[in-house]
């Protein structure tokens, strides 16, 4: 994926809307990749699935809590996506009263896909999700790839490390140095 464009995929968001009377003010919204990446220097990740302990419990609350640290070596924004649907990502942003890392519904997949990362979880009744990666993105285009290894449909393990946020910003810094 190293420099090359990321795919030019439309994603349904459920948006708050004050306008809305009644239990659900909410409304559909799409978002273009360009909508999420043009002009701007990103950091994406991309795991297997809402709710899932290593990612609720690590991956996003420290990309979280590191944003600082992010813009600090000049990122705009922190993606999280994952193919899961909007109604199930933004309960999931309210579980973790995300402020700083905004989470991207790929429901269909097909961002994932484009991006040659989905994989059979069916042992896990999941279905196609997203292999674990995360990838420094500017103005669209893939500037630094962290995928995990092993890359496979119905994977027994879930690694974790070159996607996490610690590696990241190590990396980050070191290219600054460099
Ligand atoms: C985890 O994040 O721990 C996890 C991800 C996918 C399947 C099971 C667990």
């Amino acid at each position: 994926m190293l420099g090359r464009r990321v795919p030019d995929v439309t994603f349904r968001t459920r948006v708050r809307d004050e306008s809305i009377e009644g239990p659900n003010p909410f409304r559909w919204q799409e978002m273009t990749s360009d909508d999420y990446f043009k002009g701007k220097k990103v950091v994406l990740f991309s795991l297997p699935g809402a709710f899932t302990p290593t990612c609720s419990t690590y991956q996003l609350p420290d990309f979280e809590k590191l944003f600082p640290e992010f813009q600090a070596e000049g990122i705009d924004e922190i993606y999280c996506i994952s193919v899961n649907d909007a109604f199930v990502m933004n309960a999931w942003g309210k579980s973790q009263n995300l402020e700083n890392v905004k989470l991207i519904p790929d429901g269909s997949g097909e961002f994932t896909r484009k991006m040659g990362m989905l994989v059979a979880k069916d042992n896990l009744g999941f279905g196609m999700r997203s292999w674990r990666y995360a990838a420094v993105i500017n103005d669209g285009f893939v500037e630094q790839w962290f995928e995990e290894e092993g890359f496979s449909d119905n994977c027994d393990t879930d690694p974790y490390g070159v996607s996490s946020p610690q590696n990241i910003l190590e990396k980050l810094t070191e290219k600054k140095a460099a």
